[in-house]
C-alpha cells in the first residue's frame, strides 16, 4: 500500500477561552514547576554520563527547565555503534512499516502531545504560542506526512523493462549511518533531519543544539513511542566540535544532514575532506546554513502589505529564522510613508515572556546571542552611516530581551546590510525610483548567501523582471509576501549559495539524497 498526499496541518489560533488555549497554559505551568533529567539515548536506553548542562528559560534566565547528561568520546561511539547494529534489520523492514513509526509519531503530535511540544518549545526556545504552532506541530507533522508520501511515490518509479529483459531499480540506503546536527530556532527542523534519512531505511546519530535539547528530546521520546526500534536514532547531546571530531572519523559515516551557521557547516567539510581516505563511500553532506534574506519594494507597491510583510519578516522569532528579512530596498517616494508606519508599527510591539500570549517578540536563544546582536546594534550606533530609527533597547538582566530595531543607512554595503545577525534587527536602504533595475543588482551581489527573498510591486513587469534578476538570489523567493514561513508541500525549502546545498527540506530532492540506487538488469 501507498500512502496519500496528505493536507497540511492546520494551526490553532489560542482564542481567549479556547480549550486550547487552556490546555497550553495548564501544560506551561506544568513544565515551570519541574525541573527534568535528560539522559542520551542510545539503542533505545536511557545513557547517564554525569556531565551536565542546564537548560534555563532564555527570558527569564535563573529559570532551570532540565539538566541534561553530555556525550563522551565513550558514548558518542557507542551511538555510532548502534547504528551499526540497527540497521540490519531497519533497512530490510518493508518500507511501509518504517513510514508507518512516523505517521504514528505525527498523530501523537497532533494529538496528545499537541500542547506539550508547544509548550516545551515555548519555554525553553523563548517562542510565543503561535511561532511554535506553526513549527513545533504544524511543520513537524507536515514533513512526516509529506515525506511519507513522496517516499511512496518514489519508491513506484521503475525503469523500463522488455520482454527478456527486466530491470529493476533497489532503493538502498546508504551503506553506513548519517549524522544529524540540528538548530535551535525549529523544532521541526530538529525533528525532520534524523527521520527524513532514517524513513528510507538509515539509521541516525543525532546531535541535537544544547539550547534546543529541551523540546528535542520529547520529539525523541515521541518518536520511541510511537515504535522507532532501538538504535535507529541515538539522541546524544554534547559538545558540538567535540561530538563531530569523533563521528567524523568513523569510516562508516555515509551522510551528514546539517542545519546551522555557514562556519560550523564549512568547518564539517573541511573535517570530512581531512578523513575522506578513511570513509567506505562519500559521504552525503547536505546543509542549510545561514542567510541575509532581502526584501525588496517596487514604487508600485501597497505600502500596508509593505509595512506588515516587513514586521513579520523581520521580527517574528525575534529574527532567529534563516530565512528572517534583514534588509530592504525601499524607493525615495514611498520611504516617508512606510518609515512612519514601520516606527508605529515597532512602538507597538509588545517585548516579553511568552507566558503572556500578547507579546510578539520574546527573548534571544542565549547570552552569546545577544552579545552577538548587541554588538551589531552598537556598531550602527556609533557609525557615522547609519541611524537607529527604532528599538535598539538590549536588556539581559532576567532574559535576553532585545526590542524590535530598525537601521537606516546610506552605505547599501553597510555592516548590517551584509552580515547575519539572527536577531530583531533590520536595516533599511533607500534608493531613487528610476533606479530599480541597478537595485536589483545590488541587492544580488551584495550577500554571499542565497536563501530567501522577497518583491513587493503591482506592476507585473516589475514583478517579473525580479523574478528574472535575482534567480540566483534566493532559493525561496516571494511576491508581495514576507520571506518567511515555508509550508512543507508547497514551498518546499532551501538555498545555495552560502546559505547551504538546497537539497530542500521536506520534498523529494531531500529524500533522494539518502538513498544510493542499484540498478539490477536480468536478462531472461
Ligand atoms: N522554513 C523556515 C521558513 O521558511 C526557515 O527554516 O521560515
Amino acid at each position: 500500500f501507498s500512502f496519500k498526499r496528505p493536507s497540511n496541518e492546520m494551526p490553532n489560533d489560542f482564542k481567549v477561552n479556547s480549550v486550547e488555549r487552556k490546555e497550553l497554559k495548564f501544560k506551561l505551568e506544568e513544565y515551570s514547576k519541574k525541573v527534568i533529567e535528560i539522559p542520551l539515548i542510545i539503542n533505545g536506553k536511557e545513557v547517564r554520563t554525569g556531565d551536565m548542562g542546564e537548560v534555563r528559560m532564555p527570558h527569564n534566565h535563573k529559570h532551570i527547565l532540565a539538566n541534561y547528561h553530555k556525550a563522551g568520546e565513550k558514548e558518542i561511539s557507542m551511538a555510532v555503534e548502534a547504528s551499526r547494529e540497527a540497521k540490519k534489520e531497519w533497512e530490510n523492514m518493508p518500507w511501509q512499516m518504517r513510514a508507518l513509526v512516523f505517521k504514528k509519531a505525527a498523530a501523537l503530535i497532533a494529538g496528545p502531545y499537541r500542547q506539550v511540544m508547544n509548550a516545551v518549545t515555548m519555554l525553553g526556545q523563548s517562542k510565543n504560542a503561535y511561532q511554535a504552532e506553526i513549527e513545533a506541530v504544524c511543520e513537524l507533522v507536515d514533513f512526516f506526512e509529506f515525506n511519507t508520501h513522496y517516499i511512496s511515490k518514489m519508491y513506484k518509479e521503475q525503469p523500463d523493462s522488455t520482454r527478456t529483459v527486466i530491470n529493476q531499480l533497489d532503493y538502498r540506503p546508504l551503506e553506513g549511518f548519517v549524522f544529524a546536527v540540528t538548530p535551535f530556532n525549529f523544532t521541526a527542523i530538529g525533528g525532520n533531519l534524523p527521520s527524513a534519512p532514517a524513513m528510507v531505511g538509515n539509521t541516525v546519530v543525532w546531535k541535537p543544539a544544547l539550547t534546543a535539547v529541551y523540546s528535542n528530546y520529547f520529539v525523541m521520546k515521541i518518536l520511541q513511542e510511537a515504535g522507532l526500534p532501538s538504535g535507529v536514532i541515538n539522541f546524544i547531546p554534547g559538545d558540538g566540535a567535540k561530538v563531530a571530531d569523533v563521528v567524523l572519523k568513523k569510516d562508516d559515516l555515509a551522510g551528514i544532514h546539517f542545519t546551522g551557521s555557514t562556519t560550523v557547516f564549512n568547518s564539517m567539510w573541511k573535517k570530512v575532506a581531512q578523513n575522506l581516505e578513511k570513509y567506505k563511500t562519500y559521504p552525503k553532506i547536505v546543509g542549510e546554513t545561514g542567510g541575509k534574506d532581502f526584501v525588496v519594494v517596487h514604487p508600485s507597491a501597497d505600502n500596508n502589505e509593505v509595512v506588515t510583510g516587513l514586521i513579520r519578516g523581520a521580527y517574528e522569532y525575534q529574527g532567529q529564522k534563516c530565512s528572517a528579512a534583514s534588509r530592504a530596498y525601499i524607493p525615495e517616494s514611498k520611504w516617508a510613508e512606510i518609515k512612519n508606519s514601520l516606527i508605529k508599527e515597532v512602538k507597538n510591539i509588545k517585548v516579553g515572556p511568552v507566558e503572556e500570549f500578547s507579546n510578539f517578540v520574546n527573548a534571544v536563544i542565549d547570552q552569546k546571542a545577544f552579545d552577538k546582536i548587541e554588538n551589531y546594534i552598537d556598531y550602527a550606533r556609533k557609525s557615522p552611516e547609519a541611524e537607529i530609527i527604532a528599538g535598539g533597547t538590549c536588556d539581559d538582566t532576567k532574559g535576553y530581551f532585545i526590542s524590535p530595531t530598525l537601521i537606516l543607512t546610506e552605505n547599501p554595503k553597510f555592516k548590517t546590510m551584509v552580515e547575519e545577525i539572527f536577531g530583531p534587527v533590520l536595516t533599511i536602504f533607500v534608493y531613487p525610483d528610476d533606479e530599480f533595475e541597478q537595485t536589483l543588482k545590488l541587492v544580488n551581489e551584495t550577500s554571499p548567501y542565497g536563501l530567501t527573498g522577497s518583491i513587493f510591486a503591482k506592476d507585473r513587469q516589475a514583478q517579473l523582471k525580479a523574478i528574472k534578476e535575482l534567480r540566483q538570489a534566493a532559493g525561496n523567493f516571494y511576491v508581495n509576501d514576507k520571506p518567511t514561513t515555508a509550508i512543507v508541500g508547497q514551498q518546499p525549502f532551501g538555498g545555495a549559495r552560502a546559505s547551504g546545498t538546497n537539497d530542500k527540506a521536506g520534498a523529494e530532492q531531500n529524500l533522494s539524497r539518502w538513498i544510493s540506487p542499484r540498478v539490477v538488469k536480468e536478462t531472461l
